[in-house]
């Protein structure tokens, strides 16, 4: 063995779970013969750990993450309405953590429909384009706070936070994938209203655009791209946004491209200070938890993720050539892990 490779493997909740064991299958089975080794360590961390110890993400438990070279996630959250999780916030206090403590600042989003996948478009053309959404600034940085609070006279502001720091290492980010996909860059904001944070996005997309004249450079207000989404989403290549543009985007990216159990996606750090984190985009499913009915396959796709952001290109393809020939030949319903063995069954 020439490298070891430290993975923290956050399983989570419900079907988190389910699919985190598939996805760690395919990765143990594409790298068996390989010259790397995977040394994992599990975290216990969620909803299920906050109950039973009132802790979402410790001072430990992020020292310990950020020693390790990657993260594999499979998703946090209890069941909606809970009233044991009403102040847990795990959302804030464990995934959002992660990502602004581990500098995530790319979360990449690639949403690309394929052959035999059920989309709901009646005629979508090809699909193939990446999200890059921002992910360290924008509306969710926790910028904000109330007053009078529950009374007539409560105010709340949220402030959304955007540097020409921020911006500009996420915008070079977009380009340079664009200049290895198909050249076209769309920027997406709503700078005709939010003029300030519109402003400095879209000078700073200029600029980078002038270092890159091979890529052309499109504009679309947030509103008029989900028309886009639906109606052309073969015009997109790859769309550059802000943090709560792309949250809400990337939702209808993975609707358009066949659906929730097929989306995966990487919260970058791109320059490698600190472990990057490859999870499926949806939650932890409640509603069909322990009964073996998740797909796991965005989780097997945040594995071929994951293995392209080490370097292991070859292992990378392997996986993604795996779901997509799993994908155009799919029949009959499956377990989750009946949906792993068949993929696995396809890795050459
Ligand atoms: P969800 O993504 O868990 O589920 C939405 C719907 O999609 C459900 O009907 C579910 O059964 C279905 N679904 C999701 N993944 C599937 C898969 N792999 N295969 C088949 N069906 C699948 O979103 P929801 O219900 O809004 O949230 C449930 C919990 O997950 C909440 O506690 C929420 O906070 C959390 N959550 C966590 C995320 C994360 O860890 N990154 C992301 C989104 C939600
Ligand atoms: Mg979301």
């Amino acid at each position: 063995m020439s490298r070891v490779v430290k993975l923290a493997v956050i399983p989570g909740d419900g079907i988190g779970r389910e699919v985190v064991a598939q996805a760690e299958r395919v990765l143990d089975a594409v790298t068996a013969d390989g010259d790397v080794a995977f040394e994992k360590t599990r975290f216990s961390l969620g909803a299920g750990r906050y109950l039973e110890t009132g802790d979402t993400l410790t001072d430990d438990d992020l020292a310990a993450i950020r020693s390790h070279d990657a993260i594999l996630l499979g998703a946090v959250g209890g069941t909606p309405g809970d009233p044991r999780l009403k102040d847990a916030n795990i959302e804030r206090g464990m995934l959002l953590k992660l990502r602004f403590e581990l500098d995530h600042y790319v979360n990449l989003r690639p949403s690309k429909l394929f052959a035999g996948a059920p989309g709901p478009l009646a005629s979508p053309g090809e699909i193939d384009f990446v999200v890059v959404r921002e992910g360290t600034e924008g509306p969710y940085v926790g910028n904000g706070g109330s007053i009078r609070k529950g009374t007539p006279h409560e105010i709340a502001n949220e402030t959304s936070v955007n540097t020409a720091f921020g911006i500009e290492r996420v915008v070079r980010y977009a380009f340079e994938l664009a200049g290895r996909r198909r050249n076209k860059l769309t920027l997406v904001h709503k700078t005709n209203v939010l003029v300030h944070s519109g402003a400095i996005w879209q000078r700073i997309v200029e600029q980078v655009a002038s270092e890159h004249p091979d890529v052309v450079v499109d504009y679309l207000h947030v509103d008029a791209a989900t028309i886009f989404l639906v109606t052309d989403p073969s015009r997109f290549d790859v769309i550059v946004t802000d943090n709560l543009f792309g949250d809400i985007l990337t939702d209808l990216a993975g609707a358009v491209t066949g659906g929730i159990g097929l989306a995966a996606s990487g919260n970058i750090n791109p320059d490698g200070t600190f472990p990057s984190m490859f999870e499926p985009v949806h939650g932890s499913a409640p509603d069909i938890a322990g009964q073996e009915k998740a797909d796991p396959t965005a989780a097997i796709l945040s594995v071929a993720l994951l293995l392209d952001h080490l370097g292991l290109r070859d292992e990378a393809a392997r996986v993604q050539r795996a779901v997509e020939a799993d994908i155009a030949d799919r029949s009959t319903p499956r377990s989750t892990s009946e949906a792993g063995d068949a993929i696995i069954a396809r890795l050459q």
